[in-house]
């Protein structure tokens, strides 16, 4: 009942239309429910939804313009929607506890003042984020800006998200939850389709990818070995684009890049693939597929434009020297150190930092508005294994170094999540100075936050 790799067409989630707007505000309305979605050919699966959609539907915002959403649960269980990435005031951060109970409405205010970036909406209720996500609940929420606007990226249909997971169907073609299935969710869905086709203009593409799976890491590549131009990761367009060949990303990490098809023949195929060397990555190569079709006058003249994207170095359009806009911001220094310890204790089973458990009550960390900390990062699963996210809301962070090396540029910032290898230790540095209040940072693995590996930090004035 699971079509072969490459034979169901991709679809792309549609961008959410506001309920009104006004001068500086866009108003949304959202329905969060279960409902019925064709994911395999001619099979209903039950999903849950925002908006009906399956992932759910993209949210446009804008720098300077509000985004207020009301979020209606219409599910048996309680909801929390969390906007990942965004800097956002407590009462709408989607907190665990601050939840929705059924068939109650919630507003969420995003005030959009941050720069542009590649964030994404999902639940976060209390024990029930993991499932819930795993079940449906996320969206991509793609912020512009005037710098961003500036530059010559690719826009409307070249401008594509590609929320990547993987899941596990039954002969039923129903989705099959067990808690930190690490071993057996094979099926790789690309924006709620399994393994499938995209078919491209012989054109340059920006394709914003999410890892949305809940505890699997992705190292992506295209098997022809083009290159990824990465211009953005989390929160926003890096200071300097890279040239990749791969392009790793942990649950919650994005990148945004530009892949370019202009000098791919026409007719081809080009496949994205997964060459993780996680436990269960060898059943999850097969990601997507390209399909580049035939030329089409209009867009001819591109396939002389821009060559030697092979040759390693940036396009010129793209190379900083050439007026990217966007500069990496100065790194104030610190004036707190921190040090978190991931864990998965054998004994309790139970994910743990500095060896507790989420307590809503226990305030892990009192920041300073206007400070800057630096935070070291631990995963002490070596001998396990095990491999964890760090994920912080409210803020965009800088990764400083990662086992005693430098971080490259294009991993460093901004950054919201940070991964972390079995037995990786990375320093971050984090300014907190826009909102007071109490936000959570937790294993983005999200099955590891839902049994406990989340604490909270409060910003006081
Ligand atoms: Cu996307 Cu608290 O996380
Ligand atoms: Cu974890």
């Amino acid at each position: 009942w699971l079509p072969p790799p490459y034979s169901v067409p991709m679809t792309i989630p549609p961008v959410l239309a506001p309920a009104r707007r006004t001068s500086d505000s866009d108003f949304y309305e959202i329905e969060i429910a279960e409902t019925s979605q064709e994911i395999l050919p001619g099979i209903q699966t039950k999903v849950l939804t925002y908006a009906g959609c399956f992932p759910g539907p993209t949210i446009q915002a804008e720098q300077g313009r509000k985004t207020v959403v009301a979020q209606i649960n219409k599910m048996y269980t309680d909801a929390a929607v969390h906007l990942h990435g965004a800097n956002v005031p407590a009462s709408s951060d989607g907190y665990p506890m601050d939840v929705i109970k059924p068939n109650k409405t919630r507003v969420y205010n995003y005030p959009n003042a941050q720069p542009a970036g590649t964030l994404w909406y999902h639940d976060h209720a209390h024990h029930l984020e993991a499932e819930q996500v795993y079940r449906g609940l996320a969206g991509a929420y793609l912020l512009s800006d005037s710098v961003e606007q500036q530059i010559p990226l690719p826009r409307g249909e070249f401008d594509v998200p590609l929320l990547i997971r993987d899941a596990k169907f039954d002969h039923n073609g129903q989705l099959v939850w067990v808690f930190d299935d690490f071993l057996d969710r094979p099926t790789m869905l690309v924006n709620g389709r399994p393994q499938p086709y995209f078919t491209v203009k012989p054109s340059l593409y920006r394709l914003r990818l999410f890892n949305v799976s809940n505890i699997e890491p992705f190292r992506f590549r295209l098997d022809n070995g083009a290159l990824f131009l990465q211009i953005g990761s989390d929160g926003g367009l890096l200071p300097s684009p890279a040239l990749l060949q791969e392009i790793e990303l942990f649950p919650s990490e994005r990148a945004d890049v530009l892949v370019d098809f202009r000098s791919t023949a026409p007719g081809t195929s080009v496949a994205l693939e997964n060459i993780a060397t996680s436990p269960a990555a060898a059943q999850k190569r097969q990601v997507m597929q390209f399909r580049v079709a035939g030329v089409d006058s209009a867009r001819r003249l591109d396939l002389d434009a821009v060559r030697g994207w092979q040759d390693g170095r940036v396009p010129q359009e793209y190379a900083p020297a050439e007026g990217w806009p966007v500069a990496a911001p100065p790194l104030p220094p610190a004036t707190q150190q921190r040090r978190f310890v991931l864990h998965f204790d054998v004994k309790q089973e139970k994910f743990l930092i500095n060896g507790r458990e989420f307590d809503a009550n226990r305030v892990d960390a009192t920041v300073k508005l206007g400070s800057t900390e630096i935070w070291e990062i631990v995963n002490a699963d070596g001998a396990l294994g095990i491999a964890h996210a760090m994920h912080l809301h409210l803020v965009q962070f800088r990764v400083l170094d990662r086992n005693g090396k430098p971080e490259p540029a294009h991993d460093a910032y901004p950054k919201d999540t940070v991964r972390l290898h079995p037995g990786d230790t990375v320093h971050i540095s984090v300014t907190f100075n826009s909102f007071v209040g109490r936000y959570p940072f937790h294993c983005h693995f999200i099955d590891h936050a839902s049994h406990s590996m989340m604490g909270q930090f409060e910003v006081v004035p």
